[in-house]
């Protein structure tokens, strides 16, 4: 029986998402889709209010803000959100939860290329890998000398989380083979099913501030976690403590860590993830040799982005058939 597409469920795809999932949405013959046919550039808000408008599907990514007023612009047919993304810092989930719409989002599908990028970030900012890449091709390699470049090692270190979840599991089970001494962790509460994986001590913030040779940021965005690391935070850190955030940039105060860094109050940090994103070119944290920042690619690798485009086409697809999704925020 051929079915008419006018009577397939309508869905809105905010950017031109990797070809699995594409692939899925177009081989289940469940939906008719239309899409923002570019991945240069997002879909501006004005126009995405009027694609959404009686909708029953949206599929987005992160640079778009899914909040009352793109939620009423759809109107009351939209019945599935489905983020390719594990943050959904982007999602007001309560305007969410008030319209009865549910929530797909894609976690575990990129844990590995995630923990693998905080891994590279980690030691590309702690051996100060850039400046040295710089300096051999500007003229600046001399003579072998004997404390030039020289950075901080992992072997007998204490590594610190900042909020334990798979992610922050599956970076410290990288680091373990450099022979990290000890793994300490905080969060709102003590995750000890995690913690035994990777044998972490639970720490407050505070003792994780103080004690933490590298101290990389795992957790969601959140109100509780918005600019937790701060002034207060960096303070307490060693200036020979490196500072890592492969998460979201808003849990981070940046002028704050720009004054540890250039003051020497923390030796290094490596980011993947600020705000805004983009950050302007002219922006002061691009002036500091001790930091390394990258635009936001940590789960940046073909597999990863593909299985991300395709869970987030089951978790639509299965959440427009009323069935559970692989992936769902449940509120
Ligand atoms: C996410 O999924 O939330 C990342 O930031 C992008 O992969």
């Amino acid at each position: 029986v051929q079915r008419k597409m006018s009577t397939l469920p309508r869905v809105y795809i905010t950017r031109q998402i990797p070809p699995e999932g594409l692939k899925i949405l177009r081989q289940s013959g469940e939906v008719q889709f239309e899409l923002w046919d570019s991945d240069d550039t997002p879909v501006p808000r004005k126009e995405l209010l009027k694609r959404v408008k009686g909708v029953d599907g949206l599929v987005c990514v992160l640079t778009e803000k899914v909040d009352a007023e793109l939620l009423d612009a759809a109107g009351p047919n939209l019945k599935v959100v489905s983020t390719m993304s594990v943050g959904f810092d982007h999602l007001s989930l309560d305007e969410l939860k008030k319209r009865g719409i549910r929530v797909g989002y894609t976690p575990d599908v990129l844990t590995d290329s995630v923990a693998e990028l905080t891994v590279a970030l980690l030691l590309t900012t702690s051996r100060r890998l850039i400046e040295a890449t710089h300096e051999a091709k500007t003229g600046g390699w001399g003579t072998w000398r004997t404390l030039w470049l020289c950075g901080y090692e992992l072997a007998n270190s204490t590594v610190g989380i900042l909020g334990l979840g798979r992610i922050g599991v599956a970076i410290a089970e990288r680091l373990a083979p450099f022979k990290v001494k000890k793994f300490i962790y905080t969060d709102v509460v003590p995750r000890p099913e995690l913690a035994s994986a990777i044998n972490a001590e639970y720490v407050s913030l505070d003792e994780l501030s103080k004690q933490s040779d590298f101290l990389t940021v795992c957790c969601s965005l959140t109100p509780e976690t918005k600019e937790i690391c701060n002034r207060n935070l960096f303070s307490k850190m060693k200036n020979t403590s490196i500072f890592i955030n492969t998460s979201r940039g808003g849990v981070v105060n940046q002028e704050d860590l720009f004054e540890a860094l250039s003051t020497g109050q923390i030796a290094g940090a490596g980011l993947d993830v600020t705000v805004p994103e983009p950050l302007p070119i002219n922006h002061p944290l691009f002036t500091l040799k001790n930091c390394v920042i990258l635009p936001h690619i940590a789960s940046a690798t073909y597999t990863t982005r593909n299985a991300m485009s395709a869970l987030a086409a089951n978790n639509l697809l299965l959440g427009l058939r009323g069935e559970p999704m692989i992936k769902e925020i449940k509120q």
